[in-house]
C-alpha cells in the first residue's frame, strides 16, 4: 500500500471528532517517525478542523515530532533526579557534538535530539531513550564515545 493511503487509513479509524487529534497523529508519528506537513492535513480535514488548528495544538504537544528525524532519536531526560546525576553535562556535550539543540535534527541526519520527562529510572541517570530504548548512565564521557561511532552504540553495555 502507498504510504499516503496507509497513513489515510489509519486516520479513518478515528471517530470525526477533533478531540481525537493527539491520538491520532500519535498514531502517525508510529508509523513514520514523526507528523509530515501532508499528514498533518489529512488528519485535520479529516478531524473537520483547519490545517493551521492542527498545527498550532501539535507543536504545544511535547511528544509530537514535526521535524523529519535522524538515524537516531535520542531524548534526554530532564527529571530531578537525573538532573543531580548530571544531566546538564551531558546536555552540554550532546549539543557540542551534534552542534544542534532540543527538537532538532543534525545536518548530516543522524541524530534528532529530544528531552523527555522522568522515565523512572532514576538513580541510573543520566538516562537517554536511544531509538525507543532507555539507557541508563549515560554520562558526558559516555556520550562523547558514542557521538564518536554512533553505529557501534551498544546499547545493553551501558545498563
Ligand atoms: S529523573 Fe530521569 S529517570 Fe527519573
Amino acid at each position: 500500500m502507498e504510504q499516503a493511503q496507509k497513513i489515510q487509513a489509519i486516520i479513518e479509524r478515528f471517530p470525526q471528532d477533533r478531540s481525537y487529534l493527539i491520538r491520532v497523529l500519535l498514531a502517525i508519528q508510529e508509523e513514520l517517525r514523526h507528523v509530515p506537513d501532508w499528514a498533518l492535513a489529512a488528519a485535520a480535514k479529516h478531524l473537520l478542523i483547519t490545517t493551521e488548528q492542527a498545527l498550532e495544538i501539535a507543536k504545544r504537544r511535547k511528544g509530537i515530532r514535526l521535524i523529519v528525524p535522524g538515524k537516531y532519536i535520542v531524548k534526554v531526560c530532564i527529571g530531578a533526579s537525573c538532573q543531580l546525576e548530571g544531566t546538564d553535562y551531558l546536555v552540554e556535550a550532546i549539543k557540542r557534538s551534534t552542534r544542534v539543540g532540543f527538537d532538532a535534527t543534525t545536518e548530516d541526519g543522524v541524530f534528532t535530539i529530544e528531552n523527555m520527562d522522568c522515565v523512572h529510572l532514576c538513580g541510573t541517570g543520566p538516562i537517554i531513550d536511544w531509538n525507543g530504548k532507555c539507557c541508563s548512565y549515560i554520562t558526558r564521557e559516555v556520550w562523547e564515545k558514542v557521538a564518536q561511532d554512533p553505529d557501534a552504540f551498544d546499547q545493553d553495555s551501558v545498563k
